[in-house]
């Protein structure tokens, strides 16, 4: 049954869900151009489709099978389907019966054998792997050879913090921490291939540990700091940190490295301490508080992030106005917000006292509220400041660029005479207007 194209393959890799499934999808890409396949142009169809899913939320897990039906062709073909990512790990078997387009079916951390799958698939097997092998996948990855000024790398991977409604821990596996050594390999070649910027991944990133060149045992500050040495490398962020694993050496990072980002993504879930129990987030709301208070102290200007559910099992009316009350002590520059999605297998799918949704609509609309209101006026409070914006891309006006600033906000930049620049340069604006969701620059000399 196997074909022998003639010209190269095109693939596609979709990737659904967290920066890490992104960080993912670039790797599965990679290995599938080290086969001599070539990335399908913009819009154009691809023979091999790689659809990276998340299962965080039962939406996400919807898309997946519309996008599937999606992928058919006007003649009822349809490309080389690969299902990857989170709902390959959990739901493997049931994607192979109900959608039989689909050839392979690969889990997270099984991503690295995609090459050999295919072959199987193109000799006309179906195939899943949703091993989570011992040796991790890392090793078994090419090396890297581009990138853009901002660049994932996964440092971390896993959970082992079991909170009560996420899917996570079940598929993404234990904890793991990737060697230092290896880490430091891959972002020296991310940097020689142009990354100006480095953002740590995991799902719980500041748990990553290690033991760093002198053998000594250090965590993610250690590595931190370790990076920063690398003279091109100009700015490093991490991201997604749970408020338990906020060490004290982390927290000093943020005073003294100066190529550490003033930003912290620390998700908190719900502002109701019953609730925190009830999602066995194993932190209060006052602990949380304390970390902020204890990052503020050594970085003043540090913006703040955070990630909340509403409607969780229970959740009564008080619960969500403690949670509206810490959004307002804390003032976030910027916050994720979700509506509680029942996850089969989970302990809090089996709990008493569902949210309507209606309830949880409500709920979401003001909490997004507040959020929309604290991230205009950290906008606004920006209006004067001098910074370096990282430039990423064009913008769509002529002469226009855009970039970040150092507390994450997306920056239009605005050029008065002659300067030029390029992606991956450093900008010295001043902030001259706010919106909602971006902010004006303008050039200094
Ligand atoms: N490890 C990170 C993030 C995990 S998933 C952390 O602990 O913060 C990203 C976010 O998805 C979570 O922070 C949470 O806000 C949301 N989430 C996870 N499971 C969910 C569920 N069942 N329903 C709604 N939101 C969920
Ligand atoms: Fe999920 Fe909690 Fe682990 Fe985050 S810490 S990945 S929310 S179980
Ligand atoms: Fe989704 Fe898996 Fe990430 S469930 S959020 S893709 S770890």
């Amino acid at each position: 049954m196997a074909e022998t194209p003639t010209t190269p393959r095109t693939y596609r890799v979709k990737s659904f869900g967290c920066q890490m499934n992104v960080y993912d999808g670039e790797r599965m890409g990679e290995l599938l151009a080290e086969q001599g396949l070539s990335p399908a142009a913009d819009g154009a169809d691809a023979d091999v489709v790689v659809l990276n899913t998340c299962h965080i939320r039962e939406k996400a897990v919807d898309r997946v099978y519309s996008d599937i039906g999606r992928l058919r062709r006007d003649d009822g073909t349809t490309p080389m389907i690969a299902v990857a990512g989170c709902v390959a790990q959990a739901e493997g078997e049931e994607i192979m019966a109900r959608a039989p387009s689909v050839k392979m079916v690969v889990g997270p951390q099984a991503y690295h054998r995609l090459p050999d799958m295919l072959t199987r698939a193109d000799a006309g097997e179906r195939v899943t792997d949703t091993d989570m092998p011992a040796n991790t996948k890392f090793d078994a990855l090419p090396a890297r050879r581009r990138s853009g000024p901002t660049a994932f790398l996964t440092v971390q991977e896993g959970c082992d913090k079991f909170c009560t409604y996420c899917v996570v821990p079940y598929t993404r596996g234990a904890e793991i921490s990737r060697p230092h050594a290896d880490l430091l390999v891959e972002a020296r070649r991310l940097v020689e291939a142009g990354a100006k910027e480095i953002t740590l991944l995991g799902q719980n990133v500041n748990a990553w540990a290690g033991e760093n060149a002198k053998g000594q045992a250090t965590g993610l500050d250690g590595l931190i700091r370790d990076l920063a040495a690398m003279p091109d490398l100009l700015r490093i962020r991490y991201t997604t940190s749970h408020p338990n694993d906020m060490t004290d050496g982390l927290i000093a990072a943020h005073g003294d490295v100066e190529k550490l980002m003033p930003f912290l993504h620390l998700p908190v879930q719900s502002g109701s301490d019953p609730i925190l129990r009830a999602m066995n987030r194993s932190h209060t709301v006052e602990s949380y508080l304390r970390v902020l208070d204890r990052v503020r102290a050594v970085r003043p200007d540090i913006a703040l992030s955070g990630d909340f559910i509403v409607g969780f099992p229970g959740e009564s009316e008080a619960d969500f106005a403690a949670t509206l009350s810490l959004i307002d002590t804390v003032g976030y520059a910027q916050a994720f917000s979700f509506k509680y999605s029942s996850r089969p297998g989970t302990p809090a799918a089996t709990m008493a006292d569902h949210i309507a949704p209606e309830v949880m609509d409500e709920r979401l609309q003001r909490l997004q509220a507040a959020v929309n209101r604290d991230q205009y006026a950290f906008n606004q409070a920006s209006v004067g400041r001098v910074c370096d914006v990282l430039v990423e891309r064009r913008g769509k006006l002529p002469g226009q660029w855009l970039g970040k600033s150092p507390w994450l906000q997306s920056v239009h930049i605005i050029k008065d005479s002659g300067e030029d620049f390029a992606v991956g340069d450093i900008a010295t604006v001043e902030m001259v207007q706010a919106g909602p969701n971006s902010l004006t620059g303008r050039i200094v000399a």
